[in-house]
């Protein structure tokens, strides 16, 4: 895609319906679905201006309402409440939901509200809202799963109605150095590799920013839960 046809395809956003803006941030989602994070951006002059329009236009078709920083994080880190002993819960509840698990293109995944109910009462909204006012939870929480040699989850954008997402690792296990990483796209710069322990979560707006994670390798398992966040002022 060219970068004049990435500006010609987003003048007319601001005039665009929720339907529309979800097609239109689908069809630039497709425009960058080759991308690969760990061998970097495209060298070709006309390729990388077309993934550069394409980063700055996402910021701008974001729901979010509030600042997003260029990587797209606007939190990193583990949160207070998830003590040892409430991974150790999320972890077994990820496990035991594994065998409800189906494929969506090079990974597997659960939709699982019930994993909220782990966490303790009301911790993750209080925690959301000493983040930037008016951030809470939407009740909505699903599993993926990084368990056979080449599962991944390509460059993509979040297509959804929501601006942010909390995705917090749960398991990685492998026996040599890790080969499956979260990896985002800065609008402007390279890319980068966020590294996350168990326990680790990420609050990202994954509508605005380029973001994936690589493949596992042979002996090498991830699991991930991911949590659907909204702001009182979308
Ligand atoms: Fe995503």
């Amino acid at each position: 895609m060219d970068a004049s046809i990435v500006a010609a395809l987003c003048s007319r956003a601001g005039q665009m319906a929720p339907a529309e803006l979800r097609a239109l941030r689908h069809v630039l989602g497709v425009a960058i679905s080759g991308l690969d994070a760990e061998h970097s951006l495209p060298t070709d002059p006309r390729k990388l201006a077309a993934i550069r329009a394409i980063q700055d236009s996402l910021f701008h078709l974001t729901n979010y309402p509030g600042h997003i920083p260029d990587d797209g994080m606007m939190w990193t880190g583990r949160p207070a409440f998830v003590t040892d002993a409430v991974l150790a819960a999320l972890q077994c509840r990820a496990r035991a939901e594994s065998v409800n698990k189906i494929r969506s293109g090079k990974h597997f995944f659960v939709e699982c509200p019930a994993m909220l109910e782990l966490l303790p009462p009301g911790a993750l909204a209080s925690f959301l809202q000493a983040l930037e006012g008016g951030l809470q939870p939407r009740g909505k929480a699903n599993l993926q799963y990084y368990e056979a040699p080449g599962e991944c989850i390509g460059a993509h954008v979040d297509v959804d109605d929501f601006g942010l997402s909390g995705v917090m690792l749960l398991r990685h296990e492998h026996q040599q150095p890790r080969a499956s990483r979260l990896w985002v796209f800065p609008r402007g710069q390279a890319p980068k590799v966020v590294e996350l322990e168990p326990g680790h979560m990420v609050i990202f707006c994954g509508q605005a920013v380029i973001h994936q994670r690589t493949a596992v390798a042979a002996g090498e398992q991830v699991t991930t839960l991911a949590i659907n966040i909204s702001a009182s002022r979308e």
